[in-house]
């Protein structure tokens, strides 16, 4: 009750600073559902306690730190492992409908197989789920976001074939666990990251197999995925009647001044499409001009057969509909062309794609921000939806993330407040105007983290950690205020200024600025004395 009325005072105060600006007319559906994400190598800590083994992102940060940007390494991150309740609270006190987490496999199962199952790592994620359910946030469970007990990758990791039953045998532990009182479930989150970019890239696991590596992942994470969503529907779903998917990162792509729209369709279906055509479509398998064009350059490079490989009968039939929704990553987007002749093409998938001489580019109004790869585009979330919908059917799009990051880490994030709001603004039009059928929204992330590659300098917190405070102090930024907001009153209410434009408004923000800190130390002044 207490914080209740302290929510109803920061909402009226915010509210009364935007309530004479501009408010769109559109609104969230009653149904529509919010939350925040996080994962757990970016966040637990905790990265040797008790039985707990390495991850290969503990492997790497360990032993290849200047990989990192600033050196940084999951050890410690936010200890949620121990400080979990400040997150319980936190999405509590934004009013979130869910909260989506990710299990550690080397947390659960120490060995990787489930020959044991660690006491410690399965109390914790059901305390965890529990204290959600008590506070009435929805738990939203990723069983893989890229922590891959180091034990499977000596075996070959993601390019065994072998893995598919690993992670399906990890899966149903995990379902049997927590399928009593989780109904969302994520199989996996962005394989286009953990395959294509660390393959390419040479990140966790440090395997850099740019022409094979990556495509034997990309198939057995799509297998892993099918399997596990198979036990679910046949061994869980008729009690719990829960639903899941997978996460699919995917960028938005379009054709630069000089490109063909021929050549944008090609990088989707390489980007989206390799991801999706074997789940989503009604015929399975790789999309077929991919796949031709793989085979085809696979021969003229000397290899005996495509580096692509293909799916059998079976593995198409096992694969296809393994669906529940489409579980939807989205943060960037490119412009394509042909490359022209002699020219460099940068690395997929970021830069561009060379294995179809596909090179990308950006448009001069497209925001940059941190980290290199990040290109601020709303309007291709929206695309991509309709993208999605055209390709593989009407079906229910949740999205699984999105955000932005900063360097500074300020609290009156302006940004990060427009960065949202021009975000929820596609998914309305979406909602409305294109009739895609859109049930939630998640904001990556609830507070900073540990950015990968990025270490803790890239900022996507909707809350700040001080991560020199023992305590990991999580305060609240602006754009947590919000996202409460929005939550709250499923408008996106934008405030009137814009921090981009220098018509004098600066100064406006500062004032808000100024009854922002008093806010906030209020918030916490009447938070201390409640605990
Ligand atoms: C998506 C990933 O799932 C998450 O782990 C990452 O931190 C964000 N993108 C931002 O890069």
């Amino acid at each position: 009750m207490y914080l209740h009325l302290q929510s109803v005072f920061i909402i009226f105060v915010v509210g009364s600073v935007w309530s004479h600006k501009n408010v769109s007319e559109l609104k969230f559906p009653p149904w529509f559902k919010f939350g925040a994400a996080t994962a757990a190598y970016q966040i637990e800590g905790g990265w040797n306690i008790s039985d707990k083994s390495p991850s290969i992102w503990d492997v790497f940060t360990h032993e290849s730190p200047g990989m990192i940007s600033d050196g940084g390494a999951g050890d410690e991150a936010c200890d949620s492992y121990r400080l979990w309740r400040e997150d319980v609270k936190i999405v509590a006190d934004l009013g979130l409908d869910f909260y989506r987490f990710s299990i550690s496999w080397p947390r659960l199962l120490p060995s990787g197989f489930p020959d044991r199952i660690s006491s410690a790592g399965r109390r914790y994620y059901s305390e965890l789920i529990d204290g959600l359910l008590a506070a009435g946030v929805e738990p939203v469970v990723t069983v893989y976001h890229w922590d891959l007990p180091q034990s499977l990758q000596d075996l070959g990791g993601w390019t065994n074939p072998l893995i598919s039953d690993w992670f399906a045998d990890y899966a149903r532990v995990v379902f049997s666990l927590y399928a009593d009182r989780v109904k969302t479930w994520i199989t996996i989150n962005e394989p286009v990251i953990y395959c294509d970019a660390s393959y390419t890239m040479g990140v966790a696991p440090k395997v850099q197999s740019p022409e094979i590596g990556l495509y034997l992942c990309k198939k057995h994470a799509l297998i892993a995925h099918a399997k596990a969503w198979r036990i679910y529907d046949k061994e869980f779903k008729p009690k719990y009647h829960g639903k899941v998917s997978l996460s699919n990162l995917i960028m938005w792509f379009e054709p630069d001044d000089d490109g063909e729209e021929e050549v944008a369709e090609l990088a989707r279906q390489y980007g989206g499409g390799m991801y999706s055509h074997p789940i989503y479509s009604k015929e399975g398998g790789w999309p077929p001009a991919i796949e031709q064009l793989i085979a085809k350059r696979s021969l003229e490079q000397g290899y005996p057969r495509s580096r692509l490989p293909a799916f059998t009968e079976h593995e198409i039939q096992l694969t296809r509909g393994t669906y529940d929704f489409y579980g939807l990553n989205y943060y960037t987007a490119r412009l394509t062309r042909r490359a022209r002749s002699g020219e460099r093409i940068g690395i997929w998938p970021f830069s561009g794609i060379s294995e179809l001489n596909i090179t990308f580019t950006t448009r001069p109004e497209w925001k940059k921000a941190p980290p290199f790869w990040f290109y601020i585009y709303p309007e291709g979330l929206r695309h991509l939806m309709t993208w999605l919908r055209d390709q593989y059917g009407d079906m229910e799009f949740f999205i699984t993330e999105t955000g932005v990051s900063d360097y500074d880490g300020r609290l009156h994030d302006v940004d990060r407040v427009e960065y949202y709001q021009k975000h929820l603004e596609q998914v309305l039009l979406s909602i409305h105007e294109d009739h895609v059928n859109v049930t939630g929204f998640t904001a990556w992330t609830l507070m900073d983290d540990f950015e990968w590659i990025d270490g803790y300098r890239s900022k996507f917190g909707l809350y700040a950690v001080d991560f020199s405070d023992q305590q990991r102090r999580r305060t609240p930024r602006t754009s947590a205020v919000y996202y409460r907001n929005v939550v709250h009153t499923g408008s996106i209410t934008p405030p009137k200024y814009s921090p981009y434009s220098d018509n004098g408004v600066t100064n406006k923000i500062f004032s808000c600025t100024n009854l922002y800190s008093l806010i906030i130390t209020v918030y916490y002044v009447l938070d201390f004395q409640n605990c």
